[in-house]
């Protein structure tokens, strides 16, 4: 009995230990989203030691696991028509409200694209399934949603090139045409991986010169835009924080070029982009964040760059300085050709400099910006906005960025 109750105690400390996480005061709900963090911790150390132990490739095994569960939740909708098909090869589900009024007049479009590190979820599960359905019945509007492939099977560029593939398609005249879409009111969006799919997708469109049709907008949600400085402010202040640490970012970017692990510690103190690395010496001044950033975003973080590091890792990856993987890296011509765009960041991510940073070369640039910063909130959130992952940062997210579509689309 007694000892029974050492081990109880004793796995109780543990757990309690394992699930606990120093977030900043201003998180909203904070022991939900430890426990979300603690799970989604216990999955990926656990596909990951199984990964070391010779089975299948991590990510493809967590992709399974959140995937089996993901589809438990699917929902629909009578008042929307849901139909998986190809654009050109490539899967994807397109959402259309039924016509409100009876008559036929043409509708507001958005392509939209899925977070998950280019390795996790799909068009088809139920986080992503839920929220273009909601889109397309709040905003009267046809949603595409690509289902791109992922990563360990593919990787960079495959994941664009599916996008591009895709997207183009879509913009066909006839294509626009057969869903009753208005050409002038299309807009491309896409969370975390998914966003830096759509920033990229949007730069290539708007450089080609025979597309006639662009998008109205882009809407970036906590978008991934850069490979070269892991210790932005934001990175540094969230390191540790709840559903992605930096080195689980590093990692999702490695695999994304199909890179050595080896490079994770190096990268996390800017080794590959030291100053010695000559061939990221012309990029330095795009993510210049002591000159980027809000003084009330720099804080008192100092950057990250050390006088000596390590040129094999671009040499082994070159794919970082590729502007296809990271889009903070364009030219000021190609920011110039940018829809008006929006960019919801969140407080506790990493990720949230990349989108600040963005925001700010497209005002530099001349283009019409709106960032939506929200103070409370994390990484990840917009999809949790039911059981047993039900955020109210997700729904207070949520609801903004729909609104702003609604508003300017
Ligand atoms: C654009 O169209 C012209 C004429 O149809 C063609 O010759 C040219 O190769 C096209 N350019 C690109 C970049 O596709
Ligand atoms: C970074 O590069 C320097 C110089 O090559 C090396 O001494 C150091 O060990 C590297 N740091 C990491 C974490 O690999
Ligand atoms: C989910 O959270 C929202 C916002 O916090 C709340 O309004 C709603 O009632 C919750 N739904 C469920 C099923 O718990």
């Amino acid at each position: 009995m007694k000892s029974a109750a050492v081990v109880v105690a004793g796995l109780l400390a543990l757990s309690a230990y394992y699930v606990y996480l120093p977030l900043p005061s201003t998180v909203s709900q904070p022991w939900r989203l430890m426990l979300l963090d603690a799970a989604f911790r216990v999955a990926q150390e656990t596909c990951y030691l199984a990964h070391f132990l010779g089975f299948r490739h991590h990510l493809r095994t967590l992709n399974f696991v959140t995937g089996a569960l993901d589809k438990l939740n699917v929902q629909s909708s009578d008042k929307v028509k849901i139909t998986d098909t190809q654009f050109d090869g490539i899967e994807v589900r397109v959402y259309e409200p039924s016509t409100r009024g009876g008559e036929k007049t043409l509708k507001r479009s958005v392509v939209y694209i899925h977070g998950g590190g280019w390795a996790l979820a799909s068009a088809r599960g139920g986080y992503y399934n839920n929220l273009c359905l909601i889109m397309a019945e709040s905003l009267d509007a046809v949603i595409v949603s690509i289902e791109y492939r992922l990563v360990p099977d593919f990787h960079f560029p495959v994941q664009f090139d599916d996008v591009l593939r895709a997207t183009k398609h879509f913009m066909r005249p006839e294509v626009l045409a057969r869903y009753s879409v208005d050409p002038s009111r299309v807009a491309i969006s896409g969370d975390s991986a998914g966003g830096n799919l759509a920033a990229a997708v949007c730069q290539e469109i708007t450089q080609e010169e025979n597309i006639t049709r662009r998008f109205k907008l882009q809407a970036l949600v906590y978008p991934v835009l850069q490979p070269l400085d892991f210790n932005t402010p934001s990175y540094q202040q969230n390191e540790v924080t709840a559903v992605l640490p930096r080195f689980i970012m590093v990692r999702f970017w490695i695999d994304y070029f199909s890179g050595s692990y080896d490079f994770v510690h190096p990268m996390v103190v800017n080794n590959h982009t030291a100053l010695d690395v000559s061939q990221a010496g012309p990029f330095r001044e795009h993510l210049d964040w002591t000159f980027l950033l809000p003084s009330r975003f720099r804080k008192n973080y100092q950057p990250v760059t050390p006088a000596a590091g390590q040129a094999e890792i671009i040499q082994a990856m070159p794919a970082l300085l590729d502007v296809r993987a990271a889009p903070l890296l364009a030219e000021r011509e190609v920011f110039r050709l940018q829809p008006k765009t929006y960019i919801l960041t969140c407080e506790i991510d990493v990720l949230r400099d990349d989108g600040l940073m963005y925001a700010k070369r497209l005002e530099k640039a001349g283009v019409e910006v709106t960032v939506d910063h929200f103070e409370d909130c994390f990484h990840g959130c917009m999809i949790f906005t039911s059981w047993p992952t039900n955020f109210s940062a997700g729904h207070r997210t949520r609801d903004s960025y729909i609104k702003w579509l609604s508003q300017n689309l």
